[in-house]
């Protein structure tokens, strides 16, 4: 991670190898601190205009190598477009774009002009927005294509000073946790296995100071939870259900009720018996996406503290088939006492989801939220760009979509009818796993409501937001850490109300 700071320099006194400096269009370079940069520069920036190369167009850019003896050794001037293109997720996208570009041209320290005012919304972007984008890809390359070298970012601007700090704070520990999060669904099946994932979990708790503890097979089956091992009867790893505990310090009066984030670790989904096709099967491997947001919340929660008392919950398991997988059209018995028909194995996340609800609920969570990459239908129906959230309090749901809004990491709510729960209605055990072909991402839900009574509950299906097929401009692609920041600001919203 790149050191942060802050600072109000001015930019002749800027000693750093690259200035990125956001640029409007209409601007022009004979005014404002273009105008300074220009004259610091003996003409380079109105040379770079006059060559019409960059006018300011939203993602334009060109990059001018200084050869003057102040100021930064060059300067990135990044076109934004329209004047208000300044808001949170714009400035996360430029820095993100901005390290991006710089990371493989050996640049080592970076100062963001901040053209808008400085405060500590604006450093959080920023710090949020080039640490997502400083993530490298190709990690388990023997020989790396690319290596970044930066190794600090300035910020720069007009400010007084105000919250500057927080907002760097905040902005580089929501960073670090949806790193944390791509890093571990990026990592392959082999490694990460359900009892890896676990012991990442724990790591992570003993780090923090979370409480942390991991149930392993023989205490699943004595406490009766048969979907979680359905699921994990194919495969020769173990499954795991890890509970991560935040208590708020003492002395932070609380009298909010206990929230559970849970999260589907699948750590590879290969179908089970009702097998998947080949093609993309490798990338079932961030099938534990949603247990990886919940570990990387939770560091969030952990390190910034909140009044609410929050449990994260992550069921682990590998879906193989083999001579001892569960079969369709085989009969479990949940922890919660229902009866489930598996009519497919596929549909494995919501079989140990569901034990994971009602273990949370037993721990005395009453308010629940979960998260699981869970279906191909959410895919098909939004891509890669929203999630979906379905829930039995509009309120819970409410406060996730403005949670996800505030970070860029979008939800959209789908209905949950009581007739999509005729769906999956079975006609030998109390609900079976699956319905028809229709409505899938809603089914899906309607089969977890089952399982949480009548507490306040949200369940976000990340399938198709969890990973980029191709890298954006301002971030590498593969896993995306999404619903990290999310969760983690719906926990920080409910302390601030
Ligand atoms: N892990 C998959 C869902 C998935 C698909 C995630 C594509 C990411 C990308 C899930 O376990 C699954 O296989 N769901 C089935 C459910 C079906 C059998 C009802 C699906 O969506 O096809
Ligand atoms: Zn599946
Ligand atoms: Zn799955």
């Amino acid at each position: 991670m790149m050191k942060i700071a802050a600072s109000r320099v001015r930019l002749s006194e800027i000693d750093e190898d690259v200035l990125v400096v956001p640029v409007f269009k209409g601007e022009t370079p004979h005014e404002g601190p273009l105008a300074q940069l220009d004259a610091m520069t003996s003409g380079l920036v109105s040379s770079a205009y006059n060559s019409g190369e960059i006018e300011g167009k939203r993602d334009q850019w060109v990059l001018l190598y200084q050869t003057g003896p102040r100021g930064a050794r060059r300067l990135l001037l990044y076109g934004i477009g329209e004047l208000d293109n300044t808001g949170y997720l714009d400035l996360q996208r430029i820095a993100g774009t901005a390290i991006r570009i710089l990371a493989d041209r050996n640049a080592r320290s970076v100062a963001f002009l901040v053209r808008d005012k400085l405060d500590g919304d604006s450093a959080r972007a920023i710090v949020e927005g080039a640490a997502l984008g400083s993530m490298e890809e190709d990690v388990f390359k023997s020989v790396k294509e690319q290596t970044s070298h930066i190794e600090r970012l300035t910020i720069i601007g007009e400010s007084d000073g105000i919250d500057i700090e927080r907002g760097v704070k905040m902005g580089s520990v929501m960073a670090e946790a949806t790193n944390f999060a791509r890093t571990l669904a990026n990592e392959p099946g082999n490694t990460m296995t359900p009892t890896e994932l676990a012991l990442r979990a724990r790591e992570m708790g003993a780090r923090e100071g979370l409480e942390a503890k991991t149930l392993g097979e023989e205490q699943m089956k004595e406490l009766g939870m048969g979907a979680l091992l359905a699921v994990s009867r194919g495969s020769n790893e173990p499954a795991t259900l890890t509970v991560l505990s935040y208590t708020p310090p003492a002395d932070v009066a609380t009298s909010s009720e206990l929230i559970a984030l849970i999260g589907k670790g699948i750590t590879f989904d290969s179908g089970g018996i009702s097998i998947k096709p080949a093609l993309n099967m490798e990338e079932m491997k961030y099938d534990m996406g949603g247990g990886a947001a919940v570990i990387g919340a939770m560091q969030v929660i952990a390190r910034l503290k909140p009044p609410i008392p929050v449990i994260g919950v992550i069921p682990a398991s590998e879906n193989l088939p083999s001579g001892r997988a569960v079969k369709p059209g085989d009969v479990v018995r949940s922890l919660s006492g229902k009866t489930i028909e598996v009519v497919n194995t596929d549909a494995e996340g919501r079989l140990i989801l569901a034990d994971a609800i009602t273990y949370a609920i037993s721990l005395g969570a009453r308010q629940l939220v979960d998260v699981a990459t869970l279906t191909g239908a959410c895919v098909i129906a939004l891509g890669e760009v929203r999630a979906a959230v379905v829930g039995s309090d509009q309120h819970l749901v409410d406060e996730l979509i403005e949670a996800g809004e505030q970070c860029g990491e979008r939800l959209w709510h789908l209905p949950l009818d009581s007739e999509y729960s005729k769906l999956i209605r079975s006609d030998i055990a109390d609900v079976k796993n699956v319905g028809d072909r229709s409505a899938g991402a809603i089914t899906a839900g309607a089969f977890l409501k089952s399982f949480v009574g009548s507490l306040p509950w949200a369940h976000l299906d990340i399938a198709g937001t969890a990973w980029l097929e191709h890298s954006k401009p301002y971030m590498a692609k593969g896993a995306t850490g999404f619903g990290v920041r999310l969760m983690a600001n719906f926990v920080l919203n409910r302390a601030n109300r």
